[in-house]
């Protein structure tokens, strides 16, 4: 079996974050949050790996991934030229994907327990599409499946008056029969190839599609809140494993107060004043000064924080400095891309 990771898009949602860079690769607990995919595709048996890439920051991806060996997968890059919908990328894999079954997963979605299971079930199966469905509060944001007497009977993109809560998450278990109704598909509203509409047609057309239902976490980290959401619940799973605090090496030797969960990278400076998380992530070579305090966020690699500044809910991307003025003590919230500097 083969798997293809979607890498591409303008992550337009996510400005200022995304303006030097793609969106999915913003860190969630100091990793890029399509390495999660990676490793949850690898786990699952499947090594030979498609990353479509496009638009801004593609060579990152590159840079980032290589050819996948130090990630135990081989990654072959598919380019595209435009962010033509989901289905339209699938289908730029189909010499890739050489007649076998197939697994996608957006580079965007965070999910906790393995996938392997599904993956050994759709294997076995004869269905022509199995989908994994996810119950959401907000089922307008997203591909919605109706389900009737376990099975499903439609699927819809972003409906504004959904008839069911079950969203069709990011990880889709396809055949190669996808790219006949891809080939006949039309652009949706948004002028995009919809693989809703592709599934909605299979389903017309066979009939053969099944479902499996994650219960666990999932999250498609279309908004920062998102992101931060997804940084809290990672850093949580791991310090529940971790059995040590995740604090690397480089950064340990000092005494500031940490409050878990939270992960500290490579050569840190941390005054032993600052108060760091709970759920907070701080990037490698980050230097957090006296009186700092840092909760519910994510500050990204090589940034300066000084004057004693309270910051929560924040996401502060890399190369960022902050100098507060030691006498505002009150929370602050920041979202700000790459190399911002701000005096107050
Ligand atoms: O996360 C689940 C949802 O993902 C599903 O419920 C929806 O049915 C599905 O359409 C998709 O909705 P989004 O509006 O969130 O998709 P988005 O445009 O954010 O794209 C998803 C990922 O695929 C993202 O990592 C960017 C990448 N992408 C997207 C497009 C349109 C590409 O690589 N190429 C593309 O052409």
């Amino acid at each position: 079996m083969k798997g293809i990771i979607l890498h591409g898009g303008h992550g337009t949602r996510l400005r200022p974050l995304t303006h030097t860079g793609p969106k999915q690769l913003l860190p969630i607990a100091n990793k890029p949050m399509s390495q999660y995919c990676i490793e949850s595709i690898c786990d699952a048996g499947i090594t030979d790996i498609a990353i479509i890439i496009g638009g801004l920051g593609a060579n990152k991806v590159r840079d980032y991934y290589g050819n996948g060996e130090n990630f135990g997968v081989n990654i072959t890059y598919i380019e595209q030229d435009e962010p033509r919908g989901i289905a339209h990328a699938i289908r730029l894999c189909k010499e890739f994907v050489n007649n076998e079954k197939f697994l996608v997963f957006l580079g965007d979605n965070i999910i906790q327990k393995p996938i392997t299971n599904f993956v050994e079930n759709f294997n076995k199966s004869d269905y022509d599409a199995t989908v994994l469905l996810c119950e959401v509060d907000n089922p307008s944001r997203f591909g919605i499946a109706d389900v009737e007497n376990e099975k499903i009977i439609k699927i819809t993109e972003k409906p504004k008056k959904p008839t069911s809560n079950l969203a069709v998450t990011g990880i889709y278990l396809l055949t190669p029969l996808i790219f006949e109704v891809i080939d006949n598909l039309k652009p949706s509203w948004r002028n995009e190839l919809e693989i809703t509409d592709a599934l909605d047609n299979l389903l017309k057309q066979n009939d053969n599609i099944g479902y499996e239902t994650i219960t666990d976490y999932w999250k498609d980290t279309g908004t920062p809140d998102d992101i931060l959401n997804a940084n809290r619940q990672v850093l949580e799973h791991i310090c529940s494993k971790a059995e040590n605090i995740l604090v690397d090496e480089s950064s340990q030797d000092q005494n500031f107060f940490l409050d878990l969960p939270c992960i500290v990278g490579k050569n840190c400076k941390i005054d032993e004043s600052a108060q760091i998380g709970p759920n907070a992530s701080i990037g490698d070579n980050t230097i957090i000064s006296s009186d700092v305090v840092i909760e519910n966020s994510i500050i990204m690699s090589d940034c300066k924080i000084d004057g004693g500044l309270n910051i929560k809910d924040s996401i502060i991307s890399a190369n960022c400095h902050l100098h507060g003025n030691n006498k505002d003590k009150t929370k602050k919230i920041f979202l700000l891309g790459e190399g911002t500097k701000i005096t107050l």
